[in-house]
């Protein structure tokens, strides 16, 4: 980082239409507040403009490379190649390096949900994986083979997936919010040959029981390309546990048999380092892949960029609360600290539980300097009221930052007052499963540039973000249109699992030679992003993306259901709630209770607990337009409490009627 003059904090100022809030905080070498602020950024930018591709070759080149590359881009539009020709390994980078400046740093403090805590140094968790990629290895699994990680935050889920990348296996992380089914279709499209799983996990204070989840999702898979489950001993003989001969092995006994040291297989760049799957406007999810130089430089520079020595100088601890089975939980739990040699503290189970205090607890108890959170988990601690935070502000932190949904001015300044103390600097990262990091933020770590609550900031440097309307040209500053980029960035998905097709159509027919990202976005007179939620079928519900047309795909498995739509509608704390509208079946019985149920248990199956449902209307018929579609616009305004609108392209004025009866029903 570069370092200059600083203006002072936090400075509040009027603009002509009205107030526009800003804060300036300048960080110091440490990421404290109030120091020589870090204002490399000016000129990291201007670099980027200049010339984007050699920007990302001089973030490239401070990771270790087995081979140096021979060309930094291969761009036959819309497939990017990045760093072609050179090799690398995401776990020497992740490990081997931090381990050989100090390897008895700590790596990993992990916090059970019943209180118990695990520490890992560097050296411990090289070593762990070391043996797990040589169990891995002598279950038979090679290059390009995947892996299936079925855990909840516990250090082996981390360790498996370094342990894949470190033999140049595919891990695809299913969130263990998933049920057997949603695990199954996941294990048969990517063609698993093995399955990490645990006996069980702790969550909301149940056991729950994920072994005999994944038996279930074993027992049901159709492609037969499971050969082997692999326990860890999470709740050491709480949870009963049945293992198959031949099939099923424990962690701990392969990995005391294997050696302690193990080769980092030397890979392309373009090297598949892992499928993630996501939903999209289909009933099918999709297997977004990612390579691994480009994932690991942008992952890299992104986390300094954002977090940067609030996050990784020595004495610092970071605290990232997604789940592993999340991007998020990918690129900034998994590679990115540990790529910088952080300290960081992870957790199972959810922020509030045991008791609504608990993230913050956290917090002060380990010493957390940098925090990246989610608007939902802020929101839930507002609504718990003061106590549930406890004294504050907190000490030890320096930086905070927030992902996964737009976070509010009042939830920012919320953050930024009682977390915070006005002292660290909030940041609001957009960024999708995708693109695999950070593509827009305030990057205080890097650059002066002032924090505006409600706007997630400009582009990171390197990548061209623009929002243009309907017929694909650039929209003026200030109106709504679509958030696209314009040209190829380091961390960008290779394509979708097995089918490239869906990738050209799904990202980049819709605006000629742009990346269609889904989302709606205004951009301020500065350059700086404002999100306005998703401009497809696809429901944020927590920051959870759930597609309406998987959910219908689930709720059509209940036999009294000809056919539903499902909408989201705003929710105080989740943001987004799910309510479904049902048309019940000829002759079924349309009893709303026995319904409700039937769909809560059909979404339960078949994706899991994170498809909750909050109303279920049970309504004659559906609207729809004259040429058939199921007009979900209308659903949505009418669930919210609002007027109908334009029904002018409706083919039965009746239909509205008997939405709004069934509304009132359910009231
Ligand atoms: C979608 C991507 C980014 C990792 C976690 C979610 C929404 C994400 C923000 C933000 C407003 C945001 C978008 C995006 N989103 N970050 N800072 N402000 N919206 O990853 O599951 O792939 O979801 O989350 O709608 O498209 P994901």
């Amino acid at each position: 980082f570069n370092f200059g003059a600083a203006p002072p904090l936090p400075v509040q100022r009027m603009g002509a239409g009205g107030p526009e809030e800003e804060y300036r905080i300048a960080l110091d070498v440490q990421g404290r507040a109030g120091g020589d602020a870090g204002t490399g950024g000016g000129g990291a930018r201007a670099a980027a403009e200049a010339d984007y591709v050699s920007f990302w070759e001089r973030q490239a080149s401070r990771l270790s490379w087995f081979k140096k590359w021979d060309r930094a881009l291969d761009w036959n539009p819309p497939f990017a190649r990045w760093f072609a020709g050179g090799t690398i390994n995401a776990s020497y980078n992740a490990l081997d390096v931090p381990a050989g400046k100090d390897p008895s740093r700590t790596a990993i403090v992990w916090e059970g949900e019943d209180g118990s805590v695990r520490a890992l140094s560097y050296g411990q968790l090289l070593d762990a994986v070391c043996r797990f990629a040589n169990a891995l290895l002598s279950l038979g699994v090679g290059r390009g083979d995947r892996v299936a990680v079925y855990l909840p935050v516990v250090p082996e889920a981390v360790a498996a997936m370094l342990a894949c990348a470190r033999i140049g296996a595919v891990h695809t992380v299913v969130f263990s919010g998933f049920s057997a089914a949603a695990l199954r279709d996941r294990i048969d499209d990517s063609g698993a040959k093995v399955l990490v799983t645990a006996d069980g996990c702790l969550r909301r204070g149940s056991v729950l029981p994920l072994k005999r989840i994944a038996d279930e999702a074993a027992d049901g898979s159709a492609a037969g390309s499971l050969e082997r489950i692999v326990v860890a001993r999470r709740m050491g003989g709480r949870c009963e546990c049945p293992m198959r001969d031949g099939r099923d092995m424990y962690w701990d006994d392969l990995a005391a048999a294997a050696p302690a040291s193990c080769r980092p297989a030397e890979l392309d760049s373009a090297h598949p380092l892992f499928i993630l799957y996501t939903s999209g406007t289909t009933g099918r999810p999709k297997g977004v892949l990612h390579g691994t130089g480009g994932y690991l430089v942008h992952v890299h520079s992104t986390f300094g960029w954002a977090f940067g020595p609030a996050a990784a100088a020595p004495g610092s601890v970071f605290h990232c609360t997604a789940d592993i089975g999340w991007v998020t939980g990918h690129s900034y739990v998994a590679y990115g600290p540990l790529l910088h040699g952080a300290t960081q503290l992870i957790c199972e189970g959810a922020p509030d539980h045991p008791s609504p205090s608990r993230m913050w607890d956290m917090v002060r108890r380990h010493r957390v300097t940098a925090l990246y959170t989610t608007p939902t988990a802020l929101r839930m601690s507002m609504r718990h009221g003061e106590a549930a935070v406890g004294e504050g502000p907190f000490p030890s932190l320096r930086l905070l930052g927030s992902v996964g949904e737009p976070i509010s001015p009042e939830v920012w300044r919320w953050y930024f007052e009682r977390i915070g103390g006005r002292r660290c600097p909030v940041i609001d990262t957009w960024w999708q499963t995708e693109t695999g990091g950070m593509m827009a933020s305030a990057l205080p770590a890097l650059e002066s540039a002032p924090l505006r609550p409600g706007s997630a900031g400009p582009p990171v440097p390197g990548v061209d973000l623009r929002v243009v309307g309907e017929d694909g040209s650039e929209a003026p500053a200030g109106q709504k249109g679509h958030l696209v980029a314009v040209r190829p960035w380091p961390g960008m998905m290779l394509t979708l699992w097995g089918d490239d097709e869906r990738y050209r159509k799904a990202y980049w027919s819709r605006f000629a030679g742009a990346y269609h990202a889904g989302d709606y976005a205004v951009r301020d007179e500065g350059g700086y992003l404002r999100l306005l939620g998703r401009d497809d079928d696809v429901l944020s519900i927590a920051g959870h993306r759930l597609g309406t047309a998987e959910i219908e795909a689930a709720i059509a498995t209940c036999p009294g259901i000809a056919e539903s739509a499902a909408c989201g509608v705003p929710d105080e704390v989740r943001g987004e709630a799910l309510v479904a509208f049902v048309v019940p079946r000829a002759g079924a019985q349309a009893d709303p209770g026995g319904m409700r149920a039937d769909v809560s248990a059909a979404l339960r199956r078949e994706i899991g607990p994170v498809a909750a449902v909050r109303d279920v209307h049970v309504v004659e018929r559906m609207p729809r337009t004259r040429s058939g579609k199921i007009m979900r616009r209308l659903l949505r305004a009418m669930a919210c409490g609002e007027e109908a609108g334009d029904t002018s392209t409706l083919e039965d004025g009746e239909a509205v009627e008997a939405v709004r009866r069934a509304l009132r029903r359910g009231e």
